[in-house]
């Protein structure tokens, strides 16, 4: 079974790429190496050096590898301060990423899964811990507000 780790070479999705090749997986990243190393690199796993944000690039890795059953999306910008001061860049990245990533697999039946690394910034100031889940999502920075945006998109394709 092929997936599609997006952000495989970066802490959390190189990882992912070790485990899932561990457990027989086929696995295809795509990362564009904004904070990602090709030291990170799975000598099993195939490599693609794209943006998650080119619909045609994405799109050509779908018709190029056909049979993708699922996306690990770890791909992203993560430095809160930096959001503050880039918010745009922010929502570019980690919420239209996510929109172009479901343009294209809305074409492709094969996909059966779509696992979406979030972040605990969704639910800004705890007013509990630890936090559930479920509990309200109020955001204090663009980086929660643009993962909470791409949890919404997600749901409402879902
Ligand atoms: N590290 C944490 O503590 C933590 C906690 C909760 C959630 N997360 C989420 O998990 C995900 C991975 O986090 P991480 O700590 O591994 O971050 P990371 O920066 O190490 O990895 C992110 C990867 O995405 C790649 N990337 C960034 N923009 C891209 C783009 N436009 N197209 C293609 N690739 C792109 C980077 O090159 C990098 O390899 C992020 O989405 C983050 O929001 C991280």
């Amino acid at each position: 079974m092929k997936v599609l780790v997006t952000g495989g070479l970066g802490y959390i999705g190189s990882h992912a790429v070790y485990l899932l090749i561990e457990k027989g997986y086929d696995v295809i990243v795509l990362d564009n190496l904004t904070n990602g190393s090709k030291n990170n690199i799975h000598q099993k796993a195939k490599y693609y050096y794209e943006d998650i944000r080119d619909y045609q690039k994405v799109k050509d890795i779908f018709e190029k590898e056909k049979d993708i059953c699922a996306i690990m999306h770890f791909a992203g910008l993560i430095v809160v301060p930096e959001s503050v001061k880039e918010p745009l860049k922010y929502f570019d990245v980690n919420t239209s990423g996510v929109l172009n990533l479901l343009n294209v697999i809305k074409d492709y039946d094969s996909v059966k899964t779509f696992i979406f690394s979030s972040t605990a910034a969704v639910y800004g100031e705890p007013k509990f811990i630890p936090i559930k889940e479920d509990d309200v999502k109020e955001p204090i920075n663009p980086y929660g507000q643009s993962k909470l945006a791409a949890e919404q998109l997600i749901c409402s394709w879902a």
